[in-house]
């Protein structure tokens, strides 16, 4: 591709933009030569202003995802997307969220411009094991476990049952809810269709893949290993 596609496909502009780059001698190799527009060359050896260029595609994020920020690229309020470098924002393809969590669930959140990737984390066929750890307004009853576990749970204004989910006590405010579907605001409704409220809300791991120690509103990107922790379930 030449570097011009590329450099615009990165979010360094638009094509105008990032030829006046080109003009201005702005894009370099390693060894500060001055490339051009029309240039094939290694995405490793291409400078913008001596930096190096932003990752390729495909790219994956690991987000911890702070309270209080929407998985939207249109909210008027914070955007997850606020939490990357502004270029992000301007990737063809486009980084997206890999699903949802609400504005008040912090955790864990992908985002990929991977289509077949983000595919087979959010396909329920995959199964993917999505970790939730809820703090309850009222005491847990006992029987929560069972009824998440027995396929049969029907949520509000649905038809088809909530397949199994497992469920932890840790204490008795406190529970570790394990779902292999995204339903909307499933965890909350599954909770309030058991005469609970879900007071707080957090993802603490998507498949294998855990935040370590990320601290909310940092990210990193995710490499080959990383990929196959996800989908290692351990
Ligand atoms: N379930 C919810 O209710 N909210 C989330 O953000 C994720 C799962």
């Amino acid at each position: 591709m030449k570097l011009v596609k590329t450099l615009a496909n990165l979010g360094y502009g638009s094509r105008k933009q990032v030829a006046n780059l080109f003009r201005e001698g702005r894009i370099t190799d390693a060894a500060g030569e001055v490339l051009y527009a029309d240039d094939s060359v290694a995405h490793a050896d291409v400078r913008v202003d001596g930096e190096p260029l932003d990752p390729p595609q495909p790219l994956t994020l690991l987000l911890h995802k702070p309270l209080g920020v929407t998985c939207s690229t249109r909210d008027p309020g914070r955007v997850v997307y606020d939490l990357l470098p502004p270029r992000f924002r301007l990737r063809a393809p486009l980084l997206s969220t890999v699903g949802r969590l609400d504005r008040d669930t912090s955790g864990l959140l992908l985002l990929t411009d991977d289509g077949a990737l983000l595919h087979r984390i959010v396909s329920p066929k995959s199964k993917l094991a999505k970790t939730y750890e809820a703090t309850l307004a009222q005491e847990l009853r006992g029987d929560e476990a069972a009824v998440f576990a027995s396929g049969t749970l029907l949520l509000e204004s649905e038809t088809t049952p909530l397949a199994p989910a497992k469920l932890e006590v840790v204490d008795a405010r406190h529970a570790r809810l394990v779902l292999t579907e995204g339903r909307y605001h499933q965890a909350r409704r599954m909770f309030a269709a058991v005469g609970n409220h879900v007071e707080a809300l957090h993802r603490s791991r998507v498949g294998g893949l855990t935040l370590g120690d990320l601290a909310p509103g940092q990210w990193r990107a995710l490499d080959a290993h990383d990929l196959d922790t996800l989908f290692s379930q351990s």
